[in-house]
C-alpha cells in the first residue's frame, strides 16, 4: 500500500463499525494515525489498526465520546494534537430511523439533527484552527444519495444529509485559503451493521436499489475506501466544496 498519508492525524467518527471503521483503516494504511471516535467501544478497529504492518508506534487510539456533545470536543482535540493536531476529518457517524412525518415529534428530528449536522459543526470547530495553521486539512463529510432522491418515512435523516452538502459547499469558500479542503461523499444503500436486519432488510430494499443502481450489487463500505482515501490526499488538494456520489451510479441511471 503506498504511504500516501504518512505522517497525517485523522479523527474518524462512527469508527466502531460499518464504513466508518473501513475509513479509519484504511487510513492507517496508507500511514495516517487514527483518532477513532464513537459511542461505541472502538477496540476492534484499533485492533485491526494494530495488525497492520507498519513502523513501530502506536498508530491508533480510541475516543468514547457522543460527537453531538460540545463537551466532548477537548478530549478529541487533546488526542489529535498528542500526536500535533489532526490534519483530516472525517465525520462520518449518523443516526437514521424510519417514522412517517405525521408521526413524528420534534425530539426525533432534533435526535437526528443533533447527531447528523451539530456534530459537524462541532467537530470542524474544535479541529479546523490547527488545520488552517499548518496550511493543510481535509475535511469529509458523509451525506447520502438519499438526499437526491428523496426517502419517504426519513425526512429528517434527509433533510440531514441535505444539511451536509450545504455545510461543505459554504465552507470550502471560507478556508481554501488556508489549504483546507471540505468534501462529503453519498453513498447509496450499503450493507453495514446499521442497515442490516432492519427495514432495509425486511422490505427487500438491497435488492431494490442493486436494480435500480448502474452497477447491479449491494454496495459495501469497501466501494468508499477509494473516494476517502483520495479527498484525503494531496492529490485532491484542487478538489474542495464538493459532493461525490459513489452509489453505483443510482441518481444517474
Ligand atoms: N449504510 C448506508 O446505507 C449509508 C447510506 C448513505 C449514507 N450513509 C452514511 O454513512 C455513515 C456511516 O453509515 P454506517 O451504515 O456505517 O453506520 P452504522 O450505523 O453502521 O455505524 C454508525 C456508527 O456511528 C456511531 N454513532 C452513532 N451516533 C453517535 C454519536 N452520537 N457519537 C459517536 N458515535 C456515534 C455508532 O455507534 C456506530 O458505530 C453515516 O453518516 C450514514 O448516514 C450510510
Amino acid at each position: 500500500m503506498t504511504q500516501t498519508h504518512e505522517g497525517k492525524t485523522a479523527v474518524v467518527t462512527g469508527a466502531a463499525q460499518g464504513i466508518g471503521q473501513a475509513f479509519a483503516v484504511a487510513l492507517a494504511e496508507r500511514g495516517a494515525r487514527v483518532v477513532a471516535v464513537d459511542l461505541a467501544d472502538c477496540d476492534e478497529t484499533v485492533q485491526r489498526i494494530e495488525r497492520l504492518e507498519r513502523v513501530e508506534g502506536t498508530n491508533a487510539v480510541a475516543i468514547r465520546a457522543d460527537v453531538s456533545d460540545p463537551g466532548a470536543m477537548p478530549r478529541i482535540l487533546a488526542a489529535a494534537r498528542a500526536w500535533g493536531g489532526a490534519d483530516i476529518l472525517v465525520s462520518n457517524a449518523a443516526i437514521q430511523e424510519f417514522v412517517p412525518f405525521e408521526h413524528m415529534n420534534f425530539a426525533q428530528w432534533r435526535r437526528i439533527m443533533s447527531v447528523n449536522v451539530d456534530a459537524l459543526f462541532h467537530l470542524a470547530q474544535a479541529l479546523l484552527p490547527d488545520m488552517r495553521e499548518r496550511g493543510w486539512g481535509r475535511i469529509v463529510a458523509m451525506s447520502s444519495n438519499t438526499f437526491h432522491l428523496g426517502m419517504p418515512g426519513a425526512s429528517h435523516y434527509v433533510a440531514s444529509k441535505g444539511a451536509v452538502q450545504g455545510f461543505v459547499r459554504s465552507l470550502a469558500g471560507e478556508v481554501g485559503v488556508d489549504g483546507v479542503t471540505v468534501n462529503a461523499i453519498a453513498p447509496s444503500l450499503t450493507r453495514t451493521p446499521g442497515t442490516s436486519g432492519g427495514p432495509q432488510d425486511a422490505q427487500g430494499q438491497f435488492e431494490m436499489a442493486a436494480d435500480r443502481q448502474a452497477i447491479k450489487r449491494t454496495e459495501s463500505p469497501a466501494d468508499l475506501v477509494g473516494a476517502l482515501a483520495f479527498l484525503t490526499s494531496d492529490a485532491a488538494a484542487f478538489v474542495t466544496g464538493q459532493t461525490l456520489l459513489v452509489d453505483g451510479g443510482w441518481a444517474h441511471a
